[in-house]
């Protein structure tokens, strides 16, 4: 079991980059490998989720060629070859490790094809609810039996096949259940809609705009017209804000420390976690330099000062739904209440991130209280060293390394092998930072 061990530091300068995005990083493996050609991509992320994604294509007949790698991870520039929408049967079932993005986003693909598939996951993965795609899937022809344990679980078996559209009206706010949609959508003749609860990360329509594909959005109903073939291009993913957002808290926490992120993704439906850090009062700028492939990106610079708690809105929920156990750490540290609610979907994540930030902040001498919903937490109180659990959970792992570096004494989080499933390299970040 690996444990990263974090001491407090008193400053904090850093200039770096962080590796690609996560969320577009999987949709340029998928639609690279549905385009009709090769479609070179750069910056891709090389973490375990993400190189699922890829072998899964592969095994459904879109192979890639490595081009640059990140050694001991994977690939950060590839070939993927296209399959011209022309997907073949896998061999075996598919495994998508830890990752809900890559599980729910293939079932999409995998309802219109014309022969049966397995999806399958880790322990974790196989905890996480899969009726959310499920239903709206089965309303448009598929045949998609969960076989979990627990019930509406993975693994999936599905039985695809010709897919009739659909207007689904999402009652959840989830870009992965619109993806699987979508997606589907686009093997399904006609026009395929969602109409979604709230504003979720808009990855998957930038990325069919990108590959020439029709959609269109009215409001919050986003559609698709099936029957086309994404036209393969050459792409480069910014990088994962999610990830920029542990060193962002750090350094917009830490007074006196200086923080410089350069071509991260900036795109608005993920940048709430600027715009609340913000509001606690923190110096952060956000320097736009153009898009890539439909992608908003560019540089953002954090000068460290004292922040002030928070109350996070309901419409900012979905748009920061990976950055709250990091945004929670910031709530402790800073004077005054933060309150999170609305917020039930972090139950469901690669932990119940409400219990397990809870837990966690606890164990370091915060104090807050837990909803079904989210977390109140009365902030400024020091923070001390603990021997903590990741749970499994890449996010909370992170969260809490940053959370050692305003503690007194010495913070270990075990269980920290689960950081490669998005940021490959936190480690070496960590320890240039800690390292002063
Ligand atoms: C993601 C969407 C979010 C997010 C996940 C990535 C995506 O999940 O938590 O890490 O790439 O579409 P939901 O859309 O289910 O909230």
């Amino acid at each position: 079991m690996s444990t990263i061990t974090v001491h407090s530091i008193s400053n904090l300068q850093a200039e770096f980059e962080v590796p690609g995005d996560k969320s577009i990083s999987h949709r340029a493996a998928i639609l690279g490998g549905l385009s009709n050609g090769a479609c070179q991509i750069d910056n891709y992320l090389p973490s375990e989720d993400c190189i699922c994604t890829l072998n899964a294509m592969a095994q459904l007949g879109a192979k890639y060629e490595t081009l640059e790698e990140k050694p001991g991870y994977g690939p950060t520039s590839l070939t993927i070859h296209g399959c011209s929408m022309e997907l073949s049967a896998p061999e075996g079932s598919v495994d998508c490790g830890n990752s809900g993005t890559g599980m729910r986003l293939l079932a999409g693909l995998l309802a219109a094809q014309p022969f049966e598939s397995i999806l399958t996951g880790d322990a974790s993965l196989q905890s996480r609810p899969m009726g959310r795609i499920i239903k709206p899937l089965k309303e448009m022809g598929a045949s998609i039996e969960a076989c979990g344990d627990a019930p509406g679980c993975a693994p999936l078996h599905i039985t695809g096949g010709e897919l009739h559209p659909i207007c689904y009206e999402m009652p959840v706010a989830s870009a992965q259940v619109k993806s699987a949609v979508l997606l589907a959508g686009l093997f399904a003749e006609g026009t395929t809609s969602v109409i979604q609860p709230a504003e979720t990360r808009d990855h998957t329509e930038r990325m069919l705009a990108y590959f020439k594909m029709p959609s269109t959005r009215e409001g919050q109903k986003i559609s698709v017209t099936g029957g086309k073939t994404p036209e393969a291009g050459r792409l480069r993913v910014p990088g994962d804000i999610s990830s920029a957002a542990f060193w962002i808290v750090a350094a917009a926490s830490m007074p006196g420390a200086h923080l410089l992120i350069k071509n991260v993704g900036l795109n608005p439906t993920r940048t709430a976690i600027l715009d609340v850090l913000i509001r606690m009062g923190a110096d952060i700028k956000a320097v736009e330099h153009s898009d890539e492939c439909g992608e908003p990106y560019g540089d953002v610079e954090v000068h460290g000062k004292a922040l002030q708690g928070t109350e996070i809105k309901p419409e900012e929920v979905p748009n920061l739904i990976d950055e709250i156990p990091v945004l929670a750490v910031a709530g402790a540290l800073a004077h005054g209440k933060m309150v999170i609610r609305n917020a039930k979907e972090l139950r469901v994540k690669e932990s119940d991130r409400i219990t397990t930030v809870v837990q966690n902040l606890k164990a370091m001498g915060a104090d807050l209280e837990e909803f079904e919903d989210g977390m109140e937490i009365a902030g400024g109180k020091p923070l001390h060293g603990a021997e903590l659990d990741s749970f499994g959970d890449h996010r909370i792992a992170m969260a809490f390394a940053i959370a050692g570096l305003f503690a007194e004494g010495e913070t270990a989080i075990n269980n920290t092998a689960c950081i490669d499933t998005s940021y490959p390299g936190f480690a070496d970040h960590l320890e240039a930072i800690l390292a002063g």
